[in-house]
């Protein structure tokens, strides 16, 4: 068997396309702009990279591109200033604190600060205890991304077993959360899993979470199993050249797609639908502040 693949960069055009229609309503119909507040703090250039395309596609989508940049030795105090004017400041419905933050900067505390209503990031405590209680959250964008490429692909996700890989509180944990949620029957696996293998040869949905590259080989998946890899790592390509390096997912691209029955490619797959999904929240969240019906099909 061939796996069908899951195309995460045409899905996440689709979805900017919903994004920007919703955004030119609200403009015309509302005269409201969606603003998104982005804080970077150092001058990580990876984050640097992925901050910039976050403030592109934000513009592109019609909405306001707030870039807040700080250097790397920006006081807790400073920075909670900076966060507590954006709590204030109408114009802003969505503020993302790039992670990670330098080590003398306390991370829960800086994310605990931000308005639950303006957490795109679905990370502030509120948000996890609504997501983990069923009711109405901010969810995390990449989980987001997930579960509407899952939803897409497979309709209803009721009764399937679903195994992720990988318990970080960023993807693993609320990517469990929104499975249950659709009636899935979840289990998260880790490092000291038992038989790993085995258990996700139980599952029907395969969700591989862990920043292990290829650890998830075709053998470890059910016949006809949706995957969903998350994992995006850079490792050495000689055969491309001395010095030179290639992306590649958690999972082992190849055989998997032997056994599966559908599959997300690194790059391209996940990647692009966590900024298109942060756009999304950014929409929901402009919507809920302003008791504006909610987009349909953005939200979890
Ligand atoms: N760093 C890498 N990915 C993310 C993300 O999704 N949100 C934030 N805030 N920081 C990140």
């Amino acid at each position: 068997m061939t796996a069908q693949i899951i195309d995460g960069k045409a899905f996440a055009a689709k979805v900017r396309a919903k994004v920007a229609e919703h955004v030119a309503r609200l403009k015309e119909v509302h005269h409201i702009t969606p603003g998104l507040a982005v804080v970077l703090v150092g001058e990580d250039p990876a984050s640097e990279v992925y901050v910039r395309n976050k403030g592109k596609q934000t513009v592109e989508v019609g909405m306001k591109s707030f870039e807040h940049k700080l250097d790397a030795d920006t006081s807790q105090a400073d920075l909670l200033a900076l966060i507590d004017r954006l709590n204030a400041d109408p114009a802003v419905h969505g503020i993302l604190v790039q992670l990670p933050l330098p080590g003398h900067l306390n991370e829960d505390l800086v994310i605990n600060a931000i308005d639950p209503a303006k957490d795109v990031d679905g990370f502030h405590i509120s948000n996890v205890g609504l997501l983990g209680t069923g009711q109405k959250a901010m969810v995390p964008c990449t989980p987001l991304g997930c579960l509407m490429m899952l939803r897409d692909h497979l309709g209803a996700l009721s009764g399937l077993n679903a195994v992720v890989v990988g318990r970080s509180n960023i993807v693993g944990k609320p990517m469990a959360n929104l499975l249950l949620r659709d009636s899935c029957t979840v289990t998260i696996a880790h490092s000291r899993t038992k038989d790993i293998d085995t258990l996700c040869r139980t599952a029907d949905i395969l969700v591989a979470a862990v920043g292990r590259p290829e650890m998830v080989t075709g053998d470890w998946i059910k016949p006809g199993a949706t995957v969903i890899d998350v994992g995006i790592n850079r490792i050495d390509a000689p055969e491309k050249g001395p010095g030179k390096t290639r992306l590649v997912g958690d999972v082992a691209f190849d055989s998997a797609a032997q056994v599966a029955g559908a599959i997300t490619p690194v790059p391209g797959g996940v990647g692009p639908m966590t900024i298109a999904c942060l756009l999304a929240n950014t929409v929901t969240a402009c919507c809920r502040a302003h008791g504006l019906a909610e987009p349909e099909g953005l939200t979890a």
